[in-house]
């Protein structure tokens, strides 16, 4: 099953937070299958909420990796280590790393090879500014951060990529869904019909995803999950959006 339900913590979470966070997820959540939800907590804390999480399916990712196996790399975790931790996937070139930490397509490329590498899913994240999305480039930029991305990767066995527009990213504004989903269709296009030996296993939105408007992200055709920021950090709210998609998907 891949990965559709996606936690991205930041710079949140405590050992404390882990517990009460897994009582409200355990407490709220009716499904069965747990192995299409995902939880990138700090890498600091992955070991803990493995823990907390116990025998449960459900993923756990990091929020970066670095784009080398070992060296003289201060403060960086490498693929292989978060893996060693038992990690399944990592979120790569998301927009707060490209602005505030300066990452550019070449070295998201480097660090999906690391991924790969490692047997660790990465989830690609792109999206167009204010800006570009105003002066309606959001197709060129996403193509152009897709091509970058992925024009010097040979292969890569399973690859997710999520659409996270950077104005719609805690601002509680979002694309409209049938938007969203004409984005989704264009993504996978390009990467179906340029890179042929890269494994597109699904793409998902992110950008002010609630229990709100969860529904109607998930009625459309080519999304199909969500990566999820300030809304994720409430266990309760994580698993009744899981909920949510687990209604709609098992109806289709
Ligand atoms: P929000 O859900 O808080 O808008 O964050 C989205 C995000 O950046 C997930 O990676």
């Amino acid at each position: 099953m891949p990965i559709c339900i996606v936690a991205n913590w930041k710079l949140n979470g405590s050992r404390a937070f882990n517990t009460q966070w897994a009582l409200e997820f355990f407490k709220n959540f009716n499904g069965h299958n747990f192995s299409s939800l995902g939880i990138a907590p700090a890498s600091l804390y992955i070991d803990h909420l493995k823990s907390v999480i116990g025998d449960y399916d459900i993923k756990i990712g990091s929020q970066n990796i670095d784009l080398e196996q070992t060296g003289a790399r201060t403060g960086e975790i490498s693929a292989s280590m978060i893996k060693d931790l038992g990690c399944e996937f990592s979120i790569i070139g998301h927009s707060e790393r490209r602005i505030l930490f300066h990452e550019t397509n070449q070295m998201i490329c480097q660090k999906l090879i690391q991924a790969n590498n490692n047997f660790v899913i990465p989830i690609l994240c792109i999206g167009e500014s204010a800006e570009e999305n105003q002066s309606n480039t959001t197709f060129k930029v996403l193509e152009q951060q897709i091509i970058e991305a992925l024009e010097n990767v040979d292969e890569l066995s399973s690859l997710i990529i999520a659409y996270e527009p950077v104005w719609a990213i805690g601002s509680g504004k979002t694309p409209n869904p049938e938007e969203i989903d004409s984005v989704h269709e264009m993504i996978k296009d390009v990467v179906q019909s340029r890179f042929p030996k890269i494994g597109l296993e699904s793409v998902l939105y992110g950008g002010s995803v609630n229990l709100k408007n969860a529904y109607s992200l998930f009625e459309q055709k080519n999304i199909d999950g969500a990566l999820i920021g300030g809304a994720s950090l409430d266990g309760r709210e994580f698993a009744l959006i899981a909920n949510l998609f687990n209604e709609l998907r098992i109806q289709q």
